[in-house]
């Protein structure tokens, strides 16, 4: 199997590889890869249609990262290109990244807000909002969350957590932290409206992309907010925000163990294929 890797996965998962036809890349150049049956992709750059053209004979498009949004898979599917992945597997490390922004936030304010008896709105109740709201069930906190999917009855009760609707939620948290993943439905779903229905002098996280924010209204926004913390910001947003302002840069997926199964997992799989 000819398999081009781009970019720098763990070196165990790396190593896996060493037994098949491999070559290696930062990128995907602009050139015809003719020969390439498989690719397995670790950086965020675009494999939509005009890098799919580029792999005639791709039959596996294996992806090291959770989020599936530099990827056209639509294309993939008409092409009949298997797609490898490893959703839930950096949970864990995005969900203590929220922890830390959400401390060093209410910790760089003066005086500083304890997070004790405060209410967290999580917008996004999957993997990580999930894992984020069983790490706060010691802080002795109100946490309340928005989905669009139904949730188990048994998992609320178990990480004590309300469901409710995108306004209440807006209305009643003193810090929102977001989940979801970008797509159509919830590119900009953070617009000036819902920036308005947050409570004044509240906090803001965003670990998941920066394109669920409306970025230009956060800007207009951001004096209503005692805090901002961002993992997932474009260089506009990082320019036109000032005070309170934590920002990281995209590392939220980068804790050792999880960094190292998330390349792993979708390697594994490819190389049991065949
Ligand atoms: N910062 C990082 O390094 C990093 C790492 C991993 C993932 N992420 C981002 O975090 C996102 C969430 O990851 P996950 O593993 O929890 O995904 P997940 O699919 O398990 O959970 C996402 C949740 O969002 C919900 N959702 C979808 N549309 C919604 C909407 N309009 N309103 C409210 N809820 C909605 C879904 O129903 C689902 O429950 C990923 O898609 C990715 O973009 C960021």
């Amino acid at each position: 199997m000819k398999t081009l890797l781009v970019g720098k996965i763990h070196p165990d998962a790396e190593e896996l590889l060493n037994n098949i036809e491999l070559q290696k890349a930062d990128l995907i150049e602009e050139k015809d890869y003719l020969d390439i049956e498989a690719v397995v992709l670790r950086v965020f750059t675009p494999f939509k249609e005009t890098e799919i053209k580029r792999f005639p004979k791709l039959k596996y498009f294996v992806t090291c990262s959770v989020g599936l949004d530099n990827i056209d898979l639509d294309m993939l599917k008409e092409r009949g290109i298997e797609l490898i992945h490893c959703p839930g597997t950096n949970s864990n490390s995005v969900a203590e990244h929220t922890l830390y922004l959400l401390l060093s936030l209410l910790r760089s304010s003066k005086p500083f807000p304890e997070l004790k008896g405060k209410t967290i709105g999580i917008i996004g109740f999957g993997n990580i909002g999930k894992i984020v709201a069983r790490k706060l069930l010691g802080f002795e906190a109100k946490v309340i969350a928005f989905d669009v999917v139904e949730q188990d009855p048994e998992v609320l009760k178990e990480l004590n957590v309300k469901m409710t609707e995108m306004d209440e939620l807006l209305k009643e948290s003193d810090i929102i932290t977001i989940h979801v993943p970008y797509n159509r439905h919830t590119s900009n779903l953070i617009d000036e409206d819902k920036l308005q229905k947050m409570k004044e002098g509240s906090f803001l996280i965003n670990t998941s992309r920066a394109e669920v924010i409306d970025n230009e209204a956060l800007v207009r926004c951001q004096d209503k907010f005692k805090g901002i913390a961002l993992d997932v910001y474009t260089n506009e947003l990082r320019k036109g925000l000032k005070g309170n302002v934590v920002l990281t840069d995209h590392v939220g997926a980068q804790g050792e163990e999880s960094f190292r199964k998330m390349c792993v997992k979708p390697v594994k799989e490819f190389l049991s294929k065949f």
